[in-house]
């Protein structure tokens, strides 16, 4: 009996070690060393709730006294969705926000920790993830693989650019720009900015002369952030009516409701010269020398 052989402080909580499930799962204790998760095991400091197998899966003493079986240990193969959350969350919840992944798109959907990350089985060295990150995500969202062929894109296929640079898949606070409406997971960057900023710097500002439109709307305002059959990921085709969406003189009721300008008395829009808007309003997000972005 295997269980005879234990120290028996452990054995009153129904702990016996990882050790003891070498026998029987060899195959996952072989690949076991490399997971992260085997530190618990390894720094032998951890309580026995907190190491190894039974980190995860629970008290082990009944399953190994039965010799196998499902209802004797926590199998995640039984677990709902909000099971597993729990049990990850155990241990995970400094690094990930309760409060944000519950609210999140993906746990409200029922997509949670086993759908993305694989204990076991993962093919990729780092954060055990089911598969590469872009196959992961583009699995489900098989729509946003098509928006990154594009003529305009970030280079996120070529492995440039990778999702998780804008998204957090936990679930992000909501945005601060655009008024906090549809966050998209769209990760918040450091001092509340848009992730944009992280790789876009000399977008960053602080300009004497700040362009609305870029610190309130948003970058989203203009550009299509993950790919546009346009040139510089633009919403439109023709840059006078990307502005002329706000700059439209309907006073007071610009996008912001707070009264856009209308383009200047002397801009004759049928005059082809003033159709090419940035060809003159150069330093469109933001100037240190020019209110009017000018230079
Ligand atoms: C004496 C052999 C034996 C030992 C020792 C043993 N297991 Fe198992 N285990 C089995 C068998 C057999 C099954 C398959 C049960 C089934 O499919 O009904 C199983 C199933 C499981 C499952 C369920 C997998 C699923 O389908 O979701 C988990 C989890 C598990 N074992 C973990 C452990 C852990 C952790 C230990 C060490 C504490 C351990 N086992 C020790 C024989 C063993
Ligand atoms: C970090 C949590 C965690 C730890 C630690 C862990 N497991 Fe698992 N285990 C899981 C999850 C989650 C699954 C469900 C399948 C998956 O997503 O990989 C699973 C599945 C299993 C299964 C059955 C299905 C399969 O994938 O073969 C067995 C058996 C098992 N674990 C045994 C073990 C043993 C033995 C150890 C220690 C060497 C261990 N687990 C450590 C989380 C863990
Ligand atoms: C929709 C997919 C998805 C879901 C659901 C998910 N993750 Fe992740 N997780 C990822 C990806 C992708 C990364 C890698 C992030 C990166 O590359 O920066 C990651 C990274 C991590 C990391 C390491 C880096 C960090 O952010 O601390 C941990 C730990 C982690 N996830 C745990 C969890 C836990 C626990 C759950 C469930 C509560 C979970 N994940 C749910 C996709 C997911
Ligand atoms: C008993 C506590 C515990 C539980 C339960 C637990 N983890 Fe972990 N997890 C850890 C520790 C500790 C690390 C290692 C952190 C480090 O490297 O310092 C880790 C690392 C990870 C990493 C890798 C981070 C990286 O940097 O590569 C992922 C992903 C992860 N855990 C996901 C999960 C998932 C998914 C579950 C639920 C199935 C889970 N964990 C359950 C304690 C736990
Ligand atoms: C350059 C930053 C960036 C990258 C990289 C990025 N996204 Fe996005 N994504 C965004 C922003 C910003 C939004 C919000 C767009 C909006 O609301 O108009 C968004 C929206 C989404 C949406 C919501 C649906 C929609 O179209 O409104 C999904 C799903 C999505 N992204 C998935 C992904 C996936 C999957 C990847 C990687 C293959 C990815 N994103 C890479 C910035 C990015
Ligand atoms: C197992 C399927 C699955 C995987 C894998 C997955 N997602 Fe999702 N994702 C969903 C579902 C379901 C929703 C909610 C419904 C919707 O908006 O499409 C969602 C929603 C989203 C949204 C929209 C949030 C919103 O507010 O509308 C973004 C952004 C997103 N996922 C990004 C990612 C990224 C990035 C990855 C890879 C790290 C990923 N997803 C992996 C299934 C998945
Ligand atoms: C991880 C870094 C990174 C992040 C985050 C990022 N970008 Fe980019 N962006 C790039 C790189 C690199 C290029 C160059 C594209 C190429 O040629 O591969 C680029 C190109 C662009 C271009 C087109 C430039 C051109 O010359 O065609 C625009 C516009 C743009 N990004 C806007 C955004 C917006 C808006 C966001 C936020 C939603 C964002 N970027 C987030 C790295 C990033
Ligand atoms: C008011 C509309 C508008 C907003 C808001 C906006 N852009 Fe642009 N952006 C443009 C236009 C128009 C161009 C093309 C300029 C040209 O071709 O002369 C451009 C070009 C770019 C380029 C490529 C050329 C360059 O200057 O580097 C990048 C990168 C870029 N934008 C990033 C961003 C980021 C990041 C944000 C948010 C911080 C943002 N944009 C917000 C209108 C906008
Ligand atoms: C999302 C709405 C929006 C878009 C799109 C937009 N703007 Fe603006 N723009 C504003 C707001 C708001 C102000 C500040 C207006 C004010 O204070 O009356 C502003 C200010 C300006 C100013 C400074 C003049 C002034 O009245 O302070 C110029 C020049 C300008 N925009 C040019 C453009 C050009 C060129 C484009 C197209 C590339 C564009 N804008 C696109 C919202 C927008
Ligand atoms: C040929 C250069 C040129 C082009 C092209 C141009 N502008 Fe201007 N814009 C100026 C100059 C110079 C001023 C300041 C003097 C004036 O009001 O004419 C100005 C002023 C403005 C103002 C501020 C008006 C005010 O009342 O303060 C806005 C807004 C503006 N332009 C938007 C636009 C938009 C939108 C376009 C594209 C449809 C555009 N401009 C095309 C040169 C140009």
């Amino acid at each position: 009996m295997v269980i005879a052989l234990l120290a028996p402080a452990v054995l009153l909580a129904g702990y016996v070690g990882s050790q003891v499930c070498r026998s029987c799962h060899p195959d996952i204790w072989l690949n076991f060393f490399r997971n992260p998760h085997f530190k618990s095991i390894a720094s032998g400091k951890e309580p026995p709730e907190r190491t190894g197998c039974e980190g995860c899966h629970g008290p082990g003493a009944g399953h190994v006294e039965a010799r196998g079986g499902k209802q004797n240990i926590r199998a995640f193969s039984l677990l709902e969705p909000q099971g597993v959350l729990r049990a990850c969350l155990d241990c995970h919840a400094r690094e990930i926000s309760r409060a944000a992944i519950r609210r999140s798109a993906h746990t409200l959907a029922e997509i949670v920790c086993t759908n993305c990350h694989s204990i076991h089985r993962s093919p990729v060295p780092q954060f055990l993830l089911a598969r590469r990150q872009t196959d992961l995500c583009y699995e489900c969202h098989a729509e946003v693989r098509a928006q990154f062929s594009l003529p305009s894109k970030h280079r996120v296929n070529e492995g440039t650019v990778k999702c998780t640079d804008c998204h957090n898949p936990h679930g992000a606070q909501a945005a601060t720009w655009r008024m906090g409406l549809r966050p998209r997971m769209v990760e918040v960057a450091q001092a509340n900015e848009q992730p944009c900023l992280r790789c876009h710097a000399d977008k960053r500002g602080p300009f004497a002369f700040e362009h609305a439109a870029v610190r309130v709307d948003g970058c989203e305002a203009c550009h299509l952030p993950h790919g546009s059959m346009n040139a510089r990921l633009l919403r439109r085709p023709v840059v006078f009516t990307l502005c002329l969406e706000c700059h439209n003189g309907a006073d007071g009721f610009g996008r912001q409701g707070d009264g856009v300008r209308l383009t200047s008395a002397s801009h004759n829009l049928a005059d082809s010269r003033y159709q090419n808007c940035t060809g003159c309003h150069l330093r469109i997000h933001g100037s240190n020398s020019s209110p009017l972005f000018l230079r």
